[in-house]
């Protein structure tokens, strides 16, 4: 274990399981069509790379890069653009592909962009889904795991800028972070 980290939250193994578990059932759900999976980056790319492994059907893949937290822990309540997709969305079937739902302004956002921009079908798939720090109605069609209201780094997700090639999840030493909470 990574000497920052205070506990494994969720395993490599688990995660492994998991994605296998949600590929199936994406399978299932998209089979004969052509989705078009958006990862929010960059904190989704592990998590988008192993479960679409899992999707046995034609698929197009592409990326979105919105922020909503600097570097901090806290959400500043905006949701700004960094990089957008490069398809065309009219028409498609999106699955978002997710690493974390906190508060949920970010996905609400793109939900809405994507509604806007006439997609025929919006679905969410979520590694991660903190309900207790939910701020909008926003819920994901599937999910990997809950978690507790604490601020979990590893598989993507990360701590300024570090930590995202952590291949599980847990929680970082206070000492790190200076003792503030998520
Ligand atoms: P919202 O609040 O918009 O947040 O649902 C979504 C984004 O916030 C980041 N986030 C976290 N990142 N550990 C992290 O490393 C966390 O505990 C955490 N909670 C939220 C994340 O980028 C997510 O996409
Ligand atoms: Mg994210």
């Amino acid at each position: 274990m990574h000497n920052d980290i205070e506990r494994v939250l969720i395993t490599e193994a688990d995660i492994a399981a998991k994605c296998k578990e949600l590929g199936s059932q994406l399978t299932k759900e998209y089979d004969g069509r052509f989705p078009l999976a958006v990862g929010v980056l960059k904190g989704a790319l592990p998590f988008m790379s192993d479960v679409l492994r899992h999707i046995h059907t034609h698929l197009e893949m592409d990326f979105m890069d919105v922020s909503s937290y600097g570097n901090g822990m806290r959400s500043s309540g905006e949701v700004k653009i960094v990089k957008d997709l490069d398809t065309k969305v009219e028409g498609r079937d999106l699955l978002i592909v997710e690493d974390i739902i906190d508060s949920g302004l970010t996905l609400k956002y793109l939900v809405d962009l994507f509604k806007y921009r006439q997609a025929n079908s919006i679905k969410i798939v979520t590694m991660l889904d903190k309900p207790t720090g939910r701020t909008s109605h926003i819920k994901a069609d599937m999910m990997g795991f809950e978690v507790p209201n604490e601020f979990v780094v590893g598989y993507g997700l990360d701590y300024q800028e570090s930590y995202r090639n952590l291949p599980y999840i847990g929680v970082l030493k206070p000492e790190i972070y200076g003792g503030d909470k998520a």
